[in-house]
C-alpha cells in the first residue's frame, strides 16, 4: 500500500505543483519550449483520461439496436407481386416481426420523444 499512497500524497502534489500551469491567460504566451514540453505528458493524460470516459459514456448512436446484428448489413428483398392489399413496413427497427411493423415504435415513441412511424404500402383503390 506505501508505493499507491506515495504516489497520491506525495508523488502526484509534487508533480502538479511543479506544473508550469500560468495564473493568467497571457502567461500561457510566455511559456517558454521547455515549459511546453513538460506538460505534453499532462494534457496527453488528461486528454486520454478525458477520450476514455467519454466512449464509455456517450450515448449508441445506432438505429439498429437488435436485428440481425450478425450480418454486417440488414436488407430486405420484396416481389412485389407478393404484396397484399396491404403491407406494413417498420422503419423503427424495434418490430420482433422485422421488416413488418408490429407497433413497437408506439412504445419507442413514447419512452424517447422520436416520432418515427412505419412505411405503409397498399394497393390503389
Ligand atoms: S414497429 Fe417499427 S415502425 Fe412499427
Amino acid at each position: 500500500m506505501e508505493p499507491v499512497h506515495n504516489l497520491v500524497k506525495v508523488h502526484l502534489p509534487n508533480y502538479l505543483a511543479n506544473l508550469p500551469l500560468p495564473n493568467s491567460i497571457g502567461g500561457w504566451f510566455r511559456l517558454g519550449f521547455r515549459d511546453w514540453a513538460s506538460l505534453i505528458p499532462f494534457f496527453a493524460l488528461v486528454g486520454g483520461a478525458s477520450y476514455v470516459t467519454y466512449r464509455a459514456i456517450k450515448p449508441k448512436l445506432i438505429c439498429n439496436p437488435s436485428i440481425k446484428k450478425d450480418e454486417a448489413k440488414v436488407a430486405t428483398m420484396v416481389n412485389i407481386e407478393d404484396l397484399g392489399d396491404k403491407t406494413v413496413y417498420c422503419r423503427c427497427w424495434r418490430s420482433s416481426t422485422f421488416p413488418l411493423c408490429d407497433g413497437s415504435h408506439g412504445a419507442h415513441n413514447k419512452e424517447t420523444g422520436d416520432n418515427v412511424g412505419p412505411l405503409v404500402v397498399k394497393k390503389k383503390a
